[in-house]
């Protein structure tokens, strides 16, 4: 018999940002730079530059990013607006520990995030906190190579025991590494790893050191369990996910080659880190391709203790696109966050050619629930486009129709039995993409009014998104046509 899809009404609705790409206010209050500050503006095909000693003339967008730092309360009032009951957050580290190795935190960061939760608390919003989002010192970068280096597990310690004691009764939700896969792969090695490649000049180049990079994985799947059970400690309550950046992946064809390549990628990039935070080990195929390529790593008995006595709570992941897998080196190929891959004819791409994939979202809940059985997030799900203020408004049908596409897939999972708890779409606010450095690469429910040069007021408006997503909000998901409610005002700062 037909019956309504719906959402339950625990089902947690907001949006996500992270600090380095909203806060700005790069040197406010003794912040340090981080290793997102060091990067250019690029563009699409364009590579971001480095500069680590911010030698290199031009823009360097994560210093003013959209100026969450000075703007946050009326932010919070906007997504508090759309009816939020969650904010995925990140803390920039380098506001607590500027260099990374200091004995005491820097009070003046902390008081911050003091003010970003107090206002949270006044609209009823709950945060999501990433601990560790593209954040970590350049201090630390420069002194340890990142997270190459074991003693990085005590220095990110340190940052833990701080938000966990100062926010324990603020927190509930704690991820303590965003995408923790990406190291999988060389392309965020710096600025996620804080391991900084030989000979690097932009975003994603230099050579790539394979050993040490899958050690640094170690290090961060230990660092991520020895937080867990400091956390536990701190406070029986908090509730730790482990978030993947999922790129599904497909067989391009029925090809058994093509289907055995999607399931081993599928396995190395999407299921490594998470099967190890939730069911206590490394599996077996990941030992198994270690040896086979060679990678011997320094694994004590008490990473392994630590690793299996500390599982997370629930599982979170970051969903755009999916791509598929082919034994056939000249097909097609296409671009993608982490990864590109093969590129699959039965899907529309956006204007960066991410593919877009609402029911690949429906059989990646299926299968990580069947996998985990824990309850699920989608903690990033969005389309980056140029948006268009015309009269203090953006028309952004083209993104109200891929989230729309993406949500009906969700109840369709719900409905298939997955245990999903919670969606905060890429954006909350527009942000300052990672990939390219470029505002133009629009994700939010909010416009924020600075172009690629950095000119601009940065006065928020509310794209016709935001009045869609509120009133998506306000029938929990059962209307998921365009917005009927008032319309709303334009610019609002
Ligand atoms: C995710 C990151 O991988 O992708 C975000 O967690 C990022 O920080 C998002 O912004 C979109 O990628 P990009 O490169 O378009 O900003």
């Amino acid at each position: 018999m037909a019956h309504e899809l719906e959402f339950p009404d625990s089902f947690l609705w907001g949006g996500a940002i992270a600090a380095n790409q909203v806060e700005g206010a790069w040197r406010e209050g003794g912040k340090g730079p981080s290793v997102s500050d060091v990067f250019l503006s690029g563009a699409h095909g364009s590579p971001r530059l480095a500069s680590l000693d911010f030698s290199l003339d031009g823009r360097y967008p994560s210093r003013d990013a959209t100026r969450f730092y000075d703007n946050y309360a009326d932010d919070i009032a906007l997504f508090a607006e759309m009816g939020y009951s969650v904010l995925r957050l990140s803390i920039a580290w380098t506001r607590i520990f500027p260099r990374g190795d200091e004995e005491t935190p820097n009070e003046a960061g902390l008081q911050f995030y003091d003010r970003v939760f107090a206002e949270l608390r006044k609209h009823g919003i709950r945060p999501i906190v990433t601990i560790s989002h593209n954040e970590l010192p350049l201090g630390l970068a420069q002194k340890f190579d990142g997270w190459g280096d074991r003693r990085m597990i005590d220095r990110y310690l340190a940052l833990c025991e701080v938000l966990f004691e100062r926010y324990r009764d603020d927190v509930t939700y704690w991820i303590p590494f965003n995408e923790i896969n990406n190291l999988t792969l060389p392309l965020t090695v710096f600025m996620h790893g804080g391991i900084i490649p030989e000979g690097m000049t932009s975003f994603g180049d230099g050579t790539d050191d394979r050993d040490l990079r899958f050690q640094a994985m170690h290090h961060v799947l230990v660092a991520a369990a020895r937080a867990v059970e400091l956390g536990r400690r701190v406070n029986p309550d908090f509730r730790f996910g482990s978030m993947t950046c999922h790129i599904t992946l497909y067989p391009l064809t029925p090809n058994p080659a093509d289907v055995l390549l999607a399931q081993q990628d599928d396995a190395l990039r999407n299921n490594f880190c998470a099967d190890v935070q939730l069911q206590g080990e490394y599996p077996y195929y990941q030992v198994t391709w270690m040896q086979r390529e060679g990678i011997v790593l320094d694994i004590t008995d008490e990473d392994r203790r630590v690793l299996r006595e500390n599982t997370h709570d629930f599982y979170a992941f970051s969903y755009y696109m999916s791509v598929c897998a082919s034994a056939d080196d000249e097909v097609a190929q296409t671009s993608g966050n982490i990864m590109g891959g093969a590129r699959n004819p039965y899907l529309d791409e956006s204007e960066w050619a991410w593919q877009i994939d609402p029911v690949g979202l429906r059989y990646t809940l299926n299968k990580v629930y069947d996998r985990y059985r824990v309850p699920i997030m989608i903690t990033e799900n969005g389309l980056g486009a140029t948006d268009e203020l015309v009269d203090g408004r953006v028309h952004d049908d083209y993104r109200i129709s891929y989230l729309r596409e993406h949500i009906a897939q969700m109840r369709l999972a719900i409905d298939d039995g997955v245990e999903l708890i919670a969606y905060t779409p890429w954006a909350a606010i527009d942000i300052i993409s990672v990939s390219t450095g470029e505002m133009r690469k629009r994700y939010g429910f909010v416009y924020v009014d600075v172009d690629d040069d950095g000119n601009g007021t940065y006065a928020r408006y509310r794209k016709d998104s935001f009045d869609w997503y509120r009133r998506v909000i306000e029938t929990r998901g059962r209307d998921l046509g365009v917005s009927t409610g008032e319309p709303a005002q334009g610019v609002v700062s």
